[in-house]
């Protein structure tokens, strides 16, 4: 399943992380409505994705899924429809395995009448989970369920979501648009939360994941590192701290908070249009980390088009922490895109991303003291 669907990481919002299965139609148009009037849609956020929880226990007489009709008394189609005339692009969850997370009924066995079935209702994007696939292999289900879709003749992005435990990055490119290859996320910015039998992962273990599967990230073929947490809960630096990394990393931007709630705050960080335009870049390459050192302010860089740059400062620890770079003791190399920066040389602008300021060159040392849990984000401009 070769498509260009996804050429920079697909922009969104999931109903799972604020509703999980407590979903239904009307709450669902507001959202709608409010994706629309709250800028998230002007800033490039273009799919809605009900996640699970939109069917009935049980497939009809015919095998067929079925919208649950309590939660959804119009049906999917009509629902798809509102989605569709506000310009946006709608998508649905299902899962490889007999059954979903939550337990409503999977794919397996099922995969090209479900997929028959999505393109009917004009979805546009399938998320598709593992749980409850016992002795599947997992490269072979994503296939057939790929190529399901491409069978329907309609564009679907396909949204693997098996949490890296068959190395999806191996081989997700030309399977689906975007994979997961972590754990579900959690509100929490450095403290993972044990629940029973699995675990669920604050921001910076799923950042510190990355590294190492950074080359395998690129167009039509998007690390996922899990939808958004900004809005449910974090601090303000921390949800921006967030926010920051999943552009830097070029991760797909999902949004999973109550969009009928959110503050001015939250507002104003998932709709930065500059920091959207990082995690947009059309280079499509994903940061690296260059240092991290004692006091936990970690250095990022993500290459950027016309040989820009951006680089983060990120604060770890829970004390503030000041940084003092020296440009032109500290040049840039990226071995994967071969873009180097040598300030001796060359002199870039600096912008202060989140402070919406200018603050010079890199002729001269950048100083700074950042707050605990969060980040500085600058651009390099060539001047
Ligand atoms: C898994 C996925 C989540 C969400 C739930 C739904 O845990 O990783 O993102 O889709 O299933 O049950």
């Amino acid at each position: 399943k070769v498509t260009n669907l996804a050429p920079t990481p697909p922009m969104g919002w999931n109903s799972w992380n604020t509703f999980q299965t407590n979903i239904n139609e009307q709450l669902l148009r507001n959202m709608v409505d409010v994706y629309v009037s709250s800028g998230m849609k002007d800033a490039g956020y273009r799919y809605f994705t009900l996640d699970d929880g939109w069917m009935s226990m049980e497939r009809d007489q015919n095998g067929q899924l079925v919208a649950d009709p309590k939660k959804f008394p119009s049906g999917m189609k009509a629902f798809a429809d509102y989605v569709h005339s506000k310009g946006l692009k709608f998508g649905i969850y299902n899962c490889a395995g007999d059954k979903t997370c939550a337990g409503y009924p999977g794919t397996r066995g099922h995969e090209y009448e479900d997929a028959r079935l999505y393109a009917s209702w004009g979805v546009d994007l399938l998320k598709y989970d593992w749980c409850n696939t016992d002795s599947l292999n997992a490269r072979e289900a994503y296939i057939t369920m790929a190529r399901a879709l491409q069978a329907t003749g309609r564009p679907i992005l396909f949204s693997l979501c098996e949490w890296g435990n068959h190395q999806p990055w191996l081989w997700a490119d030309g399977v689906g648009e975007m994979y997961r290859a972590t754990g579900d996320i959690t509100a929490n910015f450095d403290k993972d939360k044990h629940m029973g039998t699995w675990t669920a992962l604050s921001v910076l273990t799923i950042v510190d994941k990355q590294p190492a599967i950074r080359q395998y990230n690129g167009p039509n073929h998007w690390n996922d590192a899990d939808m958004l947490e900004v809005g449910n809960g974090m601090s303000y630096g921390e949800d921006k701290a967030h926010f920051t990394m999943w552009c830097m990393l070029a991760a797909p931007l999902v949004a999973g908070n109550d969009l009928r709630k959110m503050s001015a705050q939250t507002r104003g960080i998932l709709t930065d249009k500059e920091a959207i335009a990082i995690n947009q870049d059309a280079m499509g390459v994903a940061a690296y980390r260059i240092s991290g050192n004692a006091d936990g302010v970690e250095i990022w860089i993500k290459p950027l088009s016309n040989k820009n740059w951006a680089i983060c400062f990120l604060n770890r620890s829970a004390q503030p922490q000041t940084v003092d770079y020296n440009w032109t003791k500290n040049a840039l190399h990226d071995a994967q895109t071969k873009q180097d920066a040598d300030f001796t040389k060359t002199t870039y602008k600096l912008h202060s991303l989140w402070d919406k300021k200018d603050i010079g060159t890199t002729k001269k040392a950048f100083k700074q003291t950042i707050p605990a849990h969060d980040v500085v984000l600058l651009t390099l401009k060539q001047s």
